[in-house]
Formats: C-alpha cells, structure tokens, sequence
C-alpha cells in the first residue's frame, strides 16, 4: 500500500493504493535482458529476481540452487536425449508466479 503519492516509471500512484508487482514480469523485461522470451540457458543470471531481492532475498536461495543443480546434473547424465513430447505445455492459473503443472518431455536413456 503506497504510503505516499509518487510517479513510478510514469504511472502515477496516489496515497493508499494497492500496488502489485509482478516479479515474473521483470525477469522478461527487454530494457534489462535481451531477447527476453527466447528460452536461453546461457543467459547471463546475474541480474534476475527469481529469488526476489534487498531485504526479503529467499533464505532459501541456496538450498534451492544446489538442489536444482544437483537434479539437472543427474537427469543429463542419465539421459542422451530429452525432446518436447508434443501436447502442449500446462500452466497453473496465477498472477505472481508462473507455475508449469504440465510440461510433457520424451527421455532418451544414456
Ligand atoms: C526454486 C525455488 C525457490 C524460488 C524460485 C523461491 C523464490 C522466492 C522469492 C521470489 C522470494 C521473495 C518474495 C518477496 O520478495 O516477497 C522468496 C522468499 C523466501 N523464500 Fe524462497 N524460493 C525458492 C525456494 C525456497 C526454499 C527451498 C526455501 C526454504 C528452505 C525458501 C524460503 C524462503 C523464505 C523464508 C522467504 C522469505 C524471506 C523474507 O521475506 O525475508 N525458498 N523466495
């Protein structure tokens, strides 16, 4: 809740209202990433709010990465291939945070 009037990247905001930041939004934002709906890897992370920023960072930040890198490492080892299966990908209705429910892959063993 504003608690003050202040112009925001041009949109005017008064006193009392409710603001709503979409953090999703701002890692597509093509002033700082570009090119920010091609799916890339590679790109540099260094800049992204996945885990939010300043005060509120996720705690768990960390845990969150070294289990995300450990599943990669191991699913890429196991697997010569990993192909879009073909139906389309599933996501769950939200306005914060997208969330995948259904992103169907066909595994090649290694
Ligand atoms: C890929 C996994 C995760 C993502 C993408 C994620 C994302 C985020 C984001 C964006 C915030 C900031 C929310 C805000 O600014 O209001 C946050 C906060 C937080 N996260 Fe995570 N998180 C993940 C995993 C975890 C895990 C595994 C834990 C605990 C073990 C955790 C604990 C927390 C806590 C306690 C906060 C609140 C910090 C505060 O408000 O001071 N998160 N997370």
């Amino acid at each position: 809740v504003a608690q003050c009037d202040l112009d925001w990247a041009g949109v005017a905001v008064r006193k009392g209202d409710l603001v709503h930041l979409g953090l999703a939004s701002a890692n597509r934002d093509p002033e700082r990433f570009p090119d920010p709906d091609r799916f890339a890897v590679d790109r540099d992370s260094a800049r992204n709010l996945s885990f939010g920023w300043g005060m509120h960072f996720c705690l768990g930040a960390s845990i969150a990465r070294m289990e995300g890198r450990v599943a990669f490492e191991t699913l890429l080892a196991r697997t010569k291939q990993i192909e879009w299966a073909g139906p389309p990908a599933v996501w769950a209705p939200a306005t914060a945070l997208r969330t995948l429910e259904a992103f169907p892959v066909r595994l090649t063993p290694a």
